[in-house]
């Protein structure tokens, strides 16, 4: 009931979100990943529905039910959420990046199981290479969505997001301490903009995402 009479801030709009954690394969029983739940992506999609946004949500492996009147799109690794992403982005309004994108993917991946006792005898080597940055490259777009990325950091929270809105060239990035966040239902979010420093109120992800989606919708550029 209270969904219902929230402010329909993003009618007309189409909001594109990703959300949980990627996973890359190591071999074909063996995946690097993060240990992102995908509750806030999850509550934001829902907030942004209820604001009356058309919402598509591409999303890595969760235990969470998709809310109701969200598309989505399941994905594993950071280069199928790329694809899905960059499918939708051009009729996007509004891209919420708030997945936990693996930056690296493993170059070498074994088409057999790794054996305990490998040839050399010693710990199995892997070699990495660098997966696309999917918020940098819908930030670029020309006419693309207005972006909004999340930092998760353990430490020195206002210096890495400030860096990390300047470099993804963004408008919003929404910063937390990943440590304090990862898994819980509580969150205490901080916004970067161009004016500078917005801490919000610590509250339940659901709370701060309606307040998140408020922030987002009285800053984005009128149609
Ligand atoms: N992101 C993305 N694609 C990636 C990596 C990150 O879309 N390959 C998005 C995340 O969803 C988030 C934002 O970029 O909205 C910041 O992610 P984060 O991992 O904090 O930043 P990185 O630029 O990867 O820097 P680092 O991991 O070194 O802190
Ligand atoms: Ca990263």
């Amino acid at each position: 009931l209270i969904a219902f009479f929230q402010p329909k801030l993003l009618a007309g709009r189409h909001v594109l979100l990703t959300a949980g954690p990627t996973s890359e394969p190591v071999d074909p029983v063996r995946v690097l990943s993060n240990r992102s739940s995908g509750k806030t992506g999850y509550a934001l999609a829902r907030a942004a529905r209820e604001a009356g946004a058309r919402v598509t949500l591409i999303t890595g492996a969760t235990f969470l039910p998709v809310p109701r009147g969200v598309t989505s799109l399941s994905v594993t690794t950071a280069r199928q959420m790329h694809d899905a992403v960059m499918a939708s982005a051009a009729d996007a309004d509004i891209f919420i990046a708030v997945a936990a994108v693996a930056d690296w993917r493993v170059k070498n991946v074994s088409t057999q199981k790794l054996k305990k006792t490998s040839e050399g005898g010693g710990a199995p080597v892997m070699e990495f290479e660098p997966n696309p940055d999917i918020l940098a490259e819908v930030a670029k777009l020309a006419n693309g969505p207005w972006c909004v990325g999340f930092a998760a950091e353990t430490e020195k929270l206002a210096e890495h997001a400030e860096a990390k809105r300047a470099r993804k060239g963004i408008p919003l990035l929404v910063g937390n301490l990943a440590h304090k966040v990862m898994d819980a239902d509580t969150t205490e979010l901080v916004l970067f903009d161009e004016q500078g420093v917005h801490p919000l109120p610590a509250a339940g992800k659901l709370d701060a995402a309606r307040r998140l989606i408020a922030e987002i919708a009285a800053r984005v550029p009128g149609k």
